[in-house]
């Protein structure tokens, strides 16, 4: 391979969503086979990658400051290169290079099999960035080196890109458009995974919902590829994130249904209750039209738990707009939320086309109302699951009491309990005695 090197360290940093982590993943055995091996001490490394997220502004300032505190070590050992890769920098390309902070080259989520050849150029001072995206790259054939594992489960990435074009959204612009990954490669994935003891994968993608491969006259679609994963082991569960709401198709919820290892639980981002904001966002559903999905899935699947994200205070957002989001809350019951605030993104629609004319104050205190509704359906949520008895998949020791195990249960709800003869990697039946505001805490039986 042209580029190799000879024992060389990298320290690879992973900023922003689930599609970053697997992607770091792949980086990693990129540069595995370059010759550099993955080190978790920054200080003895000769390449820093940071992998980063633009999908809010604070994402990025965070990693400005990142890269301030770098200086230092850069200070004092000048041949250490560092990197910025991911969203970020696809989105501020050059500017990345042309700051005075210390980055020597740039690659975006679609440039990552030139990263040896740009780290080598880097070294020489030179063509320092890639930040090309891709319509076919899904990095099919490229095994993950698993960083940070618990060893039991794992991310699998099925599509790459969104085609969605939400107003208020960068992805799009950092992603690319959507592209599928073949599913043979996919299966062959899960199953090295679970042969080496690996007991949950979820399936991620921005849009898992519009997998689409086609191959001769045959189409594989999302319920597809998920029962073909499902069908590999009844010892191997499967999840999958993030959904769309005009996707996700009765065929879906049957086939979750079918199969016990299918984990039930979906996160619909609703992003917010007011159908007219919900049109502003072009989101392309209704406020009905998501009661009726959630209907759906509670029919076809009751023990279903369902998540969401919500926007506080989008452009034109009114008081009413936002009553609407609290009372589709209310209704809707979620398990958990991810809650912001609008933060305008240049370059997207809504950053073109409409005014961020919510005051500050009023998005925070809308956040706040949304956040405190949200804690207490949480709770009440997990009040519901005391008495009850879960099946859990054991993914190690909890981190705040040695002696207890952690887990989750098929509806994503994180179990403890007292360890006892348990190893992770073990189903085990618990009942649920206790819940805490993030925790089940209960006893194997
Ligand atoms: N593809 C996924 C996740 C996208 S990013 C999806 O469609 O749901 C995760 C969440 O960040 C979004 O669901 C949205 O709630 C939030 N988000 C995205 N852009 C944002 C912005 N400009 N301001 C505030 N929140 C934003
Ligand atoms: Fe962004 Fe919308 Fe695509 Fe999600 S579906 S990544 S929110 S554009
Ligand atoms: Fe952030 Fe990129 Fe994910 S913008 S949320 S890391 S796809």
């Amino acid at each position: 391979m042209k580029f190799q090197v000879k024992e060389k360290k990298i320290y690879i940093e992973t900023y922003g969503c689930q599609m970053n982590i697997a992607d770091s993943e792949i980086v990693a055995s990129i540069m595995n086979a370059a010759g550099y091996s993955v080190t978790g001490n920054i200080s003895e490394s000769d390449l820093v990658l940071i992998n980063t997220c633009s999908i809010r502004e604070n994402a990025e300032q965070k990693i400005w400051n990142r890269l301030k505190s770098l200086k230092a070590l850069k200070k004092r050992n000048p041949d250490l290169m560092i990197g910025v890769i991911g969203c970020m920098a696809e989105r501020l390309k050059e500017t990345l290079l042309e700051s005075n902070l210390p980055v020597d080259l740039v690659a975006g989520p679609d440039s990552y099999r030139t990263l040896p050849e740009l780290t080598f150029h880097a070294e020489r001072g030179q063509n320092r960035i890639n930040t090309i995206l891709s319509e076919d790259e899904t990095y099919a054939d490229i095994e993950p080196v698993r960083l940070d594992s618990n060893g039991v489960s794992a991310f699998i990435t099925i599509m790459r890109g969104c085609n969605n074009m939400c107003s208020y959204c960068v992805v799009p612009f950092v992603r690319g458009i959507e592209r599928s990954r073949d599913p043979e490669s996919i299966v062959k994935e899960a199953e090295q995974l679970f042969s080496k003891g690996y007991r949950e994968v979820t399936l991620i993608g921005q849009n898992v919902n519009s997998y689409y491969w086609e191959d001769g006259n045959s189409v594989v679609k999302f319920p597809q590829i998920l029962e073909r994963v499902a069908l590999i082991n009844p010892l191997l569960r499967v999840r999958f994130s993030t959904s769309h709401p005009k996707d996700l198709s009765d065929e879906l919820l049957n086939t979750m249904a079918a199969h016990k290892n299918i984990c039930k639980h979906i996160h619909l981002p609703v992003q917010s209750g007011s159908t007219r904001i919900l049109k502003l966002m072009n989101r392309q559903y209704t406020r009905d039209w998501y009661m009726e999905r959630l209907a759906t899935i509670r029919r076809i699947i009751p023990e279903c738990s369902i998540s969401t994200d919500i926007i506080a205070g989008f452009c034109t957002e009114t008081e009413e707009d936002h009553r609407e989001t609290l009372s589709l809350m209310e209704w809707a019951e979620f398990d958990f939320a991810y809650m912001f605030k609008y933060n305008e993104r240049p370059g997207t629609r809504a950053a073109r086309n409409l005014k961020d004319d919510v005051p500050e104050e009023i998005k925070l205190k809308r956040l706040n109302e949304i956040i405190s509704l949200q804690n207490r359906l949480s709770a009440k949520s997990k009040k519901a699951d005391i008495g009850k008895i879960y099946e859990i998949l054991v993914e190690g020791t909890s981190k705040r009491s040695p002696e207890y195990l952690s887990g989750r249960n098929s509806q994503n709800k994180v179990v403890v309990f007292p360890s006892g003869n348990i190893q992770k990697g073990e189903y085990v039946n618990v009942l649920i005695e206790k819940s805490t505001s993030a925790t089940l805490i209960g006893k194997v039986i």
